[in-house]
């Protein structure tokens, strides 16, 4: 199947998929002149706020940009806040996450993880891998370009040992290699702090993907803000490269 068949196309469809990077929380703890993890502390309970919300607006997925392959360049401090707080995170959401029939991914070289970080993720994986509410992926030591290096690396495995003919690849057999293989392409990106780049987030998976900026830092990012982001969306034209009569 064409990955992009299950997507809406057109004006005023909700999108199925929305990927995030929460920009702006180091900002926003320093105008309070507060500690950089303040900002990650007050952007965690933001991310509660907009999981709910994209759950109530019926969007089937929602993935969100924690922790990068670059952020390991960060001050050791800062690094070891933002992993103790997705430890934390994914300890302690299991029960919720269940209880909102809401599964939960994570995306990334989880191998570069400490072991207790893995085994967190191991099993919160396992344990909501039947909710079939929101899909919520956390993209963890995750890099677009990583991301692409692994599958070619795991694809070159499988076609030196005949598992798969070269005659057969194709953009659907690159994607079923990547994290996201079973996930489908991003709708829409949304990016807070008003910064406008990518930032090596899904790069393969961005190909038809909307983009919106805001300069709202993402701890002061409200429901309303977001809904308004969302509904933005549904008034744009998609067009996937054809003619906008032409498009089905
Ligand atoms: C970017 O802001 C944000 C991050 C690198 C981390 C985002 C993490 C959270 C919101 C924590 C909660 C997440 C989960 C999944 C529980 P920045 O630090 O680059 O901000 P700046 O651009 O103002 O410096």
């Amino acid at each position: 199947m064409d990955r992009r068949d299950s997507h809406d196309k057109g004006k005023n469809k909700m999108p199925e998929h929305i990927a995030i990077m929460m920009d702006g929380n180091g900002r926003w703890a320093i105008k309070k002149n507060k500690a950089r993890k303040y900002g990650h502390i007050e952007g965690g309970k933001v991310l509660r706020e907009i999981i709910k919300t994209t759950d109530e607006l019926g969007i089937k997925y929602l993935t969100v940009f924690a922790f990068s392959t670059e952020n390991w360049h960060r001050p050791k401090e800062e690094v070891d806040n933002l992993l103790k707080m997705l430890l934390w995170y994914l300890g302690n959401e299991k029960e919720q996450a269940i209880q909102n029939n809401m599964r939960i991914r994570v995306l990334g070289d989880r191998g570069k993880l400490s072991e207790e970080l893995q085994i967190k993720i191991h099993e919160i994986e396992e344990e909501t891998k039947k909710c079939e509410g929101l899909n919520f992926q956390i993209a963890i030591n995750y890099g677009g370009r990583d991301d692409l290096l692994r599958a070619f690396k795991n694809m070159y495995i499988d076609l030196i040992d005949n598992r798969i003919d070269i005659d057969a690849v194709d953009e659907n057999v690159i994607s079923n290699y990547l994290d996201t293989s079973d996930i489908p392409d991003p709708d829409l990106f949304i990016r807070t702090g008003g910064e406008q780049r990518i930032s090596n987030f899904l790069l393969w998976q961005f190909a038809y993907t909307e983009f919106a900026y805001s300069d709202t830092l993402w701890p002061d990012l409200k429901k309303e803000e977001f809904i308004n982001i969302v509904h933005s969306f549904c008034d744009r034209d998609r067009r996937f490269g054809k003619i906008i009569d032409s498009v089905e």
